[in-house]
């Protein structure tokens, strides 16, 4: 069913659970994920990228997700991740996406603001009724792809990542008018160099500044055991990508040559891919909540 980001948050966050939200490229993804949901009876998200959301077909993938979100038997939001263009959210809201992280964590602090606004002017004016995240503090890796710890230069070292300077909370949220806030606080895309090391006393300092749910993004390669402890800190929304697309990456290097033998038999190897994804959600979904 359809839901407000912001509503699925606060109200899991008020369970003392977090809702985890999983980047999807396609159909099968996102299926196995809304399936794991409704199995656990728990609501989730599902995150576009922005690579996905600038072509047709990804504002196609979005109408979809939109379907299968508003069909779905708990509350699914669709959401633009890491965005920074005002066409391309735009476009993802016109084609579905009730939620954008519109994301100038890389941007100078005043332009970051400026972005903020600039997205809400925009879809104020298209007549929307967006959830608005923003990023202060920038998160080093890459959102789509993620290299090995052997890449030089390509897998950043656990605690290199630009942190939130918590003194810049309050203002930052007062002028934006967020509705949630990612933070940085160790956290990176893609693989790890090393143990994460997130940073949780720079988490509580953001928690006691604002009363906005928190986002944490990067949670790939975080131990369940450090993701439990997120929602105490308001943390409501955690966000996986590469962890997913590596099980499901995984089943189809194993798997692939034998459903070639049955017959090039696609619709098995895709049940495959639906087991793996549909496993994945299922452990971050029981993980976050209480
Ligand atoms: P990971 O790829 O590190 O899980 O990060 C996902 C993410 O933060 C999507 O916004």
């Amino acid at each position: 069913m359809r839901a407000r980001l912001d509503t699925l948050v606060s109200a899991a966050l008020q369970q003392g659970s977090a809702v985890p939200a999983f980047t999807c490229y396609d159909f099968t993804t996102a299926l196995a994920v809304v399936g794991a949901a409704e199995a656990a009876g728990r609501g989730t998200i599902l995150l576009v990228s922005p690579s996905t959301a600038a072509t047709p077909n990804g504002l196609r993938l979005i109408a979809a997700l939109r379907g299968l979100a508003d069909g779905a038997s708990v509350p699914v939001a669709v959401q633009l991740d890491h965005a920074s263009d005002l066409g391309v959210i735009a476009g993802a809201v016109a084609a579905g996406a009730d939620s954008v992280l519109v994301d100038g964590s890389s941007l100078p602090y005043e332009d970051n603001i400026a972005l903020v606004l600039a997205a809400r002017a925009l879809l104020d004016t298209a007549g929307t009724d967006t959830v608005i995240e923003a990023e202060l503090g920038g998160l080093a890796g890459d959102e789509d792809r993620a290299f090995g710890s052997d890449a030089a230069g390509s897998a950043p070292a656990a605690g290199t990542a630009g942190l939130t300077d918590s003194a810049q909370v309050e203002d930052f949220v007062a002028r934006t008018g967020a509705q949630l806030l990612a933070v940085a606080v160790g956290n990176v895309h893609g693989k790890y160099h090393g143990e994460p090391e997130l940073r949780w006393d720079v988490l509580q300092d953001i928690a006691v500044r604002t009363r906005l749910p928190l986002v944490l993004h990067g949670a790939s390669g975080i131990p369940a055991s450090e993701l439990v402890k997120a929602a105490a800190m308001n943390v409501g929304k955690v966000n996986f990508n590469t962890e997913l697309r590596t099980g499901v990456l995984e089943t189809l290097d194993a798997r692939t040559a034998a459903h070639r033998r049955d017959g090039e038999n696609l619709q098995g190897l895709l049940a495959e891919w639906d087991v793996s994804a549909r496993a994945f959600a299922a452990t971050a979904l029981a993980t976050l909540s209480r």
